[in-house]
């Protein structure tokens, strides 16, 4: 059976992540999650002070920056390595939600990743979450889910999310977090969220995960037997 690239594109905190990996265990495709690259990045930048107005010191920091993909058979869950340390829960903070909007709004950032993501997905058999996956990393991709969301609804499940991981933050602090990075994320110059002309949008704010699975492994499996 051909293999495709799935690309799900939208604002933070639509469901994104939750969908693209459910879709991607249930077509046993491989599940790329664009926005912990991001995060690594940051993550790096702040460990090691690198100043973003600094363009030299950018370029430089990112040759240094490896950032791989393990799952992890203990608890199934994938996880984000940054130079062989898992990262996968720190790069979640708040601390790095808060900057990394502004670090990948830098060209330099933008061009290092879009190059490993589009590496990471030549053989296809990937569903792949972020802001400009259907845009610009993909846009050849057989299959792009623009998603939406009602901004509180989105602060809501965020603020759940990171009770979860025992982060309390309150839900003003949360909702202007996601407005900012929509904004910040939408209005760059590089690679802008947007949707691509040939997305199909979905509004996530009343409909369950197991909804937005389903539609996105039918919607799939329509386009894989019209290949
Ligand atoms: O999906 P996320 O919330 O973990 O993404 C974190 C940030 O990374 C998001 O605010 C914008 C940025 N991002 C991006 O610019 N391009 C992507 N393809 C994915 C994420």
């Amino acid at each position: 059976m051909p293999k495709i690239v799935i690309a799900i594109d939208g604002y933070s905190s639509c469901g994104k992540s939750t969908t693209a990996k459910q879709v991607a265990a249930r077509m046993g495709y491989a599940y790329i999650d664009t926005g912990a690259m991001y995060r690594s990045v940051s993550l790096y930048f702040i460990q090691n002070h690198v100043a973003l107005t600094n363009p030299k010191a950018v370029q430089d920091a990112l040759q240094l920056i490896q950032i791989t993909f393990n799952f992890n058979p203990r608890n199934g869950r994938n996880e984000t390595c940054l130079n062989g340390l898992n990262v996968e829960e720190e790069i979640r903070k708040m601390y790095i939600s808060n900057i990394v909007s502004e670090v990948s709004a830098i060209p330099e950032v933008r061009y290092a990743m879009v190059a490993q993501q589009q590496k990471l997905g030549r053989r296809r058999g990937v569903v792949m979450d972020g802001r400009d996956i259907g845009t610009k990393v993909f846009p050849d991709a057989e299959l792009k889910i623009f998603m939406t969301a009602d901004a509180t609804i989105r602060a809501q499940r965020r603020q759940i999310e990171l009770l979860q991981k025992g982060e309390m933050v309150g839900l003003d602090v949360i909702l202007e977090n996601l407005k900012k990075r929509d904004f910040i994320d939408s209005n760059r110059s590089e690679g802008p969220l947007r949707k691509a002309e040939d997305a199909i949008e979905l509004d996530t704010s009343f409909i369950t995960i197991d909804e937005q699975i389903d539609w996105v492994i039918q919607l799939a499996d329509e386009k894989i037997s019209n290949l």
